[in-house]
């Protein structure tokens, strides 16, 4: 069920490579949002280039389609460079990485996403790749085994994660910059669907469609533009091209994506603590096996924006709605109440889509 989320942030590689490259920025000067992180990007990468030197090994971690692959490709292009990408779980033994690493040039980059996922085995053969820039392999086993080091060419390690507290202290360590992405505000949301509907040459494209598709996007750059995508489809094929709000409402009910930019999903998993267990507080592990989904999955892709906006709760007894969660489902906080509605409709959902 996550994966075929319209609004699902990792669901999307097919949908990435399809749209238009030009929707990601190149530099860093085109890059919207995540001003912090920017700033020290910017610092350190003049550092570095003064120098002569790769950039930093750098520790993105935040939600999922919130940019972190984007600036992988960014930094490379910022020092000239190229960047190749991987990911923890395609990475199942050391050797996995040899080709890649003596590869490349110096100053390369080398993203790895999913990066708490990256089996013990690389892990460790990671760690004089990035200290020292040298790999060290075994050749045959026992009395016969051999090391034979290798020297790299000086890189840049960038790794991504949706899940920080599961990366060992060693690897943390190893990386000269770590940051937490935050989700984007509307206004940022609404520079970037600007600049793509600049770029998709959308001219029928209202400011409130475009405010609208920014209030429903649960802060996510890639959700706002595959939402984008969506609604001009939408407009195309049933408003004559117009892409107005009414068509940007129509097309998202059609996705069943509510006001607040929540789907099927969030509002199932958000239902199964209201009414399975009254509202909370109850354990990840219940509620994802009364959904039939997988927890880690309910704690990646669902959890975290509603505890952003403010719906979600998580105490040591477990998560709970909150009385704004309660009532985005028509129900009522307060004692026992979780079990009352006060919504129109069988499903409470009658005033989520209006
Ligand atoms: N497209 C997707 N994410 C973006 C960002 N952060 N800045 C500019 N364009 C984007």
């Amino acid at each position: 069920m996550a994966k075929d989320r319209i609004i699902s942030p990792t669901a999307q590689k097919l949908d990435d490579s399809a749209a238009p490259p030009s929707l990601r920025p190149k530099r860093l000067d085109e890059y919207i949002g995540q001003r912090d992180l920017v700033e020290k990007l910017r610092i350190t990468l003049e550092a570095v280039r003064q120098r002569g030197e790769p950039m930093e090994h750098i520790l993105l971690h935040g939600p999922p389609g919130l940019g972190k692959t984007t600036l992988a490709h960014v930094i490379a292009e910022e020092m000239g460079t190229r960047a190749y990408v991987s990911s923890g779980p395609a990475l199942t033994k050391g050797g996995d990485l040899v080709g890649t690493l003596t590869k490349m040039q110096a100053g390369d980059v080398l993203f790895i996403d999913e990066i708490h996922r990256l089996p013990a085995a690389v892990e460790e053969y990671i760690y004089p790749a990035m200290e020292d820039f040298r790999i060290d392999f075994t050749l045959d086993t026992g009395l016969h085994a051999k090391v034979i080091t290798y020297n790299l060419k000086p890189f840049t390690l960038i790794g991504a994660t949706t899940r920080a507290g599961l990366l060992t202290g060693a690897l943390r360590s190893r990386f000269g910059i770590t940051h937490h992405l935050q989700y984007y505000d509307e206004e940022d949301l609404l520079t970037i669907l600007r600049r793509a509907g600049r770029t998709l040459a959308l001219s029928d494209l209202d400011d409130g469609a475009l405010a609208m598709l920014a209030s429903r996007s649960r802060g996510t750059p890639r959700v706002t533009l595959r939402l984008l995508r969506r609604v001009r489809d939408f407009a195309q094929v049933r408003a004559a091209g117009a892409m107005t709000a009414g068509a940007v409402r129509e097309a998202l009910e059609l996705e069943r994506i509510d006001q607040q930019g929540l789907d099927e999903m969030d509002r199932a998993y958000m239902r199964t603590i209201a009414e399975t267990y009254e509202g909370g507080p109850v354990g990840l592990e219940a509620i994802a096996a009364t959904l039939n989904e997988d927890p880690g999955t309910l704690e990646d892709l669902v959890e975290p924006y509603l505890l952003q906006i403010g719906f979600l709760a998580r105490t040591r007894q477990g998560r709970k709605l909150t009385a704004g969660g309660l009532s985005h489902l028509g129900m009522a906080a307060g004692r026992g109440s979780a079990k009352g509605r006060s919504a129109p409709s069988e499903t409470g959902e009658g005033e989520l889509f209006p």
